[in-house]
């Protein structure tokens, strides 16, 4: 088999390089270990930026995310019984958010890419990169039982954290930056009406938060120890633990119901640089994990691939390399921004066990200098916002 762009992995950073490199003109393959039942079964957050949200509109990806998403202007933090403040995005850099859940995003790339008879193997098993640093890179892989060879001109690694791709950057070359939380987060999905407002709580007994995906779906996480066993968490014990740790106000105003899906994620801010080699480029989980404080994770792998197809276009209208060779640089700039900041919000908000006393109170006091002060809040919103594309140069 031959392309011009082997893509590996068919989450979001995959199918989403796919269909850019086709409105582009340029041909890709797309091969995913898992069955699309699969894929379409994750449960992940869903905040997008507005760079997000234009990136996917001018795709031909907005129809239903405008429909169905709930656009808001920012996020609101509380603590303590009443204390709180609302990082008003649009008020400081007039951009919005939109909750759209990622399971949706990966439905409507999965429809688009059947409109235009893409080539998107699932269930590809053994997948490997191969020759990186040739000229004429390939990828090997098993499919329904043949073995095949896939010659292409690049190789792009989009499959996430735990893929191949990373793995094949020898380890003289390769940097990994990590940070492991001591706690996880247990997410509840309810189909009940969500607060107005995504909030997040940082009280004694842990951080706590309140987000959505429509008016009738909502979202919500609580910060637990690693060792938390989902079969002690009764919806029951979830709900009542969500409202002990929101103030009286809100606590009243969550809608509690049957959760009808429930899981625990540990939290980790990576990074591994560069995030290119030879001919192999990664994009998304594949190059960098955000914890889900700030809801970076999807965003990151948006701006990646708009990065990354741009740079190939180039290759392929003109023959220019030198954004593919700014690539992993200018993406990384983004990518460090959004891996700053969730690591911020998850030191601002969460109950850390072996905070000391003076820690805890550094962390209170934080918190009461970004409620007073207009200069702090608009820093945050601009880096909540997430940073604009940088110019291709
Ligand atoms: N061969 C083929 N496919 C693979 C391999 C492999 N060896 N290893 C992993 N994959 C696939 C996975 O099955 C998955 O479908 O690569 C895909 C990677 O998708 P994601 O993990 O969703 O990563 P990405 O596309 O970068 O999307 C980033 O996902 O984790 C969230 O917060 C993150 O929202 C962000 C988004
Ligand atoms: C979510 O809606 O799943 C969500 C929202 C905000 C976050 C993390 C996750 O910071």
């Amino acid at each position: 088999m031959r392309t011009q762009v082997a893509i590996i992995g068919g989450g979001p950073a995959g199918m989403l390089l796919s269909e850019m490199l086709h409105r582009a003109g340029v041909h890709s393959v797309v091969l995913e270990q898992r069955s699309r039942a699969y894929v379409l079964s994750r449960i992940r957050a869903g905040v997008l930026e507005q760079g997000t949200v234009d990136v996917l509109r001018a795709n031909g990806l907005g129809e239903r995310m405008d429909r169905e998403g709930h656009a808001h202007d920012g996020m609101k933090i509380v603590w303590g019984s009443s204390d709180s403040f609302f990082i008003d995005v649009y008020k400081h850099l007039g951009k919005r958010f939109v909750a759209y859940g990622q399971t949706n995003i990966q439905e409507d790339l999965f429809a688009a890419a059947d409109q235009r008879e893409a080539t998107v193997l699932t269930e590809a098993e053994d997948v490997q990169p191969m020759d990186v640093t040739s000229e004429r890179p390939y990828v090997t892989f098993k499919y329904r039982d043949e073995a095949i060879r896939l010659d292409c001109d690049f190789i792009a690694g989009c499959d996430g954290f735990h893929g191949v791709s990373r793995k094949t950057i020898p380890q003289g070359v390769l940097r990994e930056f990590e940070k492991v939380y001591p706690f996880g987060w247990l997410g509840v999905l309810s189909e009940t009406p969500p607060l107005p407002d995504i909030v997040y709580a940082n009280h004694p007994r842990g951080f706590a938060l309140a987000s959505m995906r429509n008016e009738r779906l909502s979202r919500y996480y609580l910060q637990v120890p690693l060792d938390t066993k989902i079969e002690d968490w009764s919806d029951d014990r979830f709900w009542s633990e969500l409202q002990v740790r929101f103030p009286r106000e809100l606590a009243d105003a969550v809608i509690t119901g049957a959760s009808i899906e429930k899981s625990i994620a540990p939290l980790r801010s990576f990074v591994a640089e560069p995030m290119s080699h030879g001919r192999l480029f990664l994009a998304g989980d594949a190059a960098h994990i955000v914890p889900p404080t700030g809801a970076k994770g999807l965003n990151l792998a948006v701006s990646d691939v708009f990065y990354l197809s741009r740079a190939m276009a180039a290759f392929y209208e003109r023959g220019s390399t030198s954004l593919l060779d700014g690539y992993s640089a200018m993406a990384l700039r983004r990518v460090w921004s959004s891996v700053r900041t969730s690591w911020y919000l998850t030191n601002l908000l969460h109950r850390f066990p072996a905070a000391s006393e003076f820690d805890q109170r550094a962390q209170e006091y934080e918190l009461t200098y970004l409620k007073s002060s207009h200069h702090a809040q608009a820093a945050l919103a601009e880096q909540y916002a997430g940073l604009p594309f940088e110019e291709a140069v």
